[in-house]
């Protein structure tokens, strides 16, 4: 496990969004091989999409040859609600990049049948060859897309109930009254994120704070879900120094003293990222 810590949040989301546009320009992805995204939502990640958008725009990297799926959407919440993941993610990034659409999955919670929309879900993410870098966010409460304290480490894609901490968190988004979040989501599992060849996970300010400890400093645990990925070979917190507060002090020493490696890894021209993952 790599742990990259920035001065801030700002510096979290360009460091992210350098180095999903350094895999992608790696992969050197076409219409026989396609570089495949899992993505998230949230508010740790919009500056990252703000980057990737400007990199974009500046000629930097392109999405015509990628495919992405996202980590989760609410169960019954209309497309067009602005609360919608499917409108957060045309809004804030879809719609200012040039992928195209049909390649841009994410999960249906008005389907029909939630229980075919998940396991459809797995089987499109097998077709396109498995994911190459799964970027994602996690809850104060240690969640990992929606997989919420007590979910299996092992779990794929299914109908999620949300945890009351979730549901406060969110409650901001829906002018502040709870019984306006929906009650449930459709979401990857761990076990779905564990099965990308490498993972991006975002931890912005001092409310997950106790969270990271709980990710890096203890052992892994099915009540924070996000520390199943110290069992992952290629993992990468990307985090803010709000976010190192409950850590040790000698912990976030080693990790700053990588400082150095973690910008070669964003900045090297020689397309061998993976020596970053042999030597620490
Ligand atoms: P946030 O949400 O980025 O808005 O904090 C992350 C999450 O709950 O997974």
């Amino acid at each position: 496990m790599r742990l990259v810590i920035k001065d801030n949040a700002t510096l979290v989301a360009e460091w992210a969004a350098k180095y999903v546009t350094k895999k992608i320009n790696d992969n050197n992805p076409g219409p026989d091989k396609y570089f495949v995204l899992g993505l998230p939502t949230g508010s740790t990640p919009y500056g990252m999409y703000q980057k990737l958008i400007e990199y974009y725009k500046a000629g930097k990297v392109s999405f015509k040859y990628v495919k992405t799926f996202n980590m989760d959407e609410y169960v019954n919440l209309p497309r067009d609600h602005p609360e919608s993941y499917h409108w957060y993610m045309w809004n804030n990034f879809f719609k200012h990049i040039d992928i195209d659409p049909k390649n841009a999955h994410i999960l249906d919670g008005n389907a029909p049948d939630l229980v075919e929309e998940c396991k459809s879900y797995e089987e499109k993410i097998k077709a396109a060859g498995g994911i190459d870098l799964f970027v994602g966010g996690i809850g104060p409460d240690g969640h990992i897309a929606f997989n919420e304290p007590g979910s299996s480490l092992v779990s794929r894609t299914r109908v999620k109930t949300l945890a009351q901490d979730t549901l406060e968190a969110n409650a901001r988004f829906f002018g502040n009254d709870i019984e306006k979040v929906p009650k449930q989501a459709l979401t990857v599992g761990v076990g779905t994120v564990m099965a990308a060849r490498e993972v991006m996970i975002l931890i912005t300010g001092s409310h997950k704070a106790f969270a990271l400890y709980k990710a890096i400093e203890e052992g892994v645990n099915h009540m924070w879900t996000v520390s199943a990925f110290q069992q992952h070979e290629h993992t990468l917190i990307i985090c803010d120094e709000d976010a190192t507060l409950e850590l040790r002090v000698k912990t976030v020493k080693y990790f700053k003293a990588l400082s150095d490696v973690h910008s070669q890894m964003i900045t090297d021209d020689d397309q061998t990222l993976e020596k970053y993952w042999i030597i620490h």
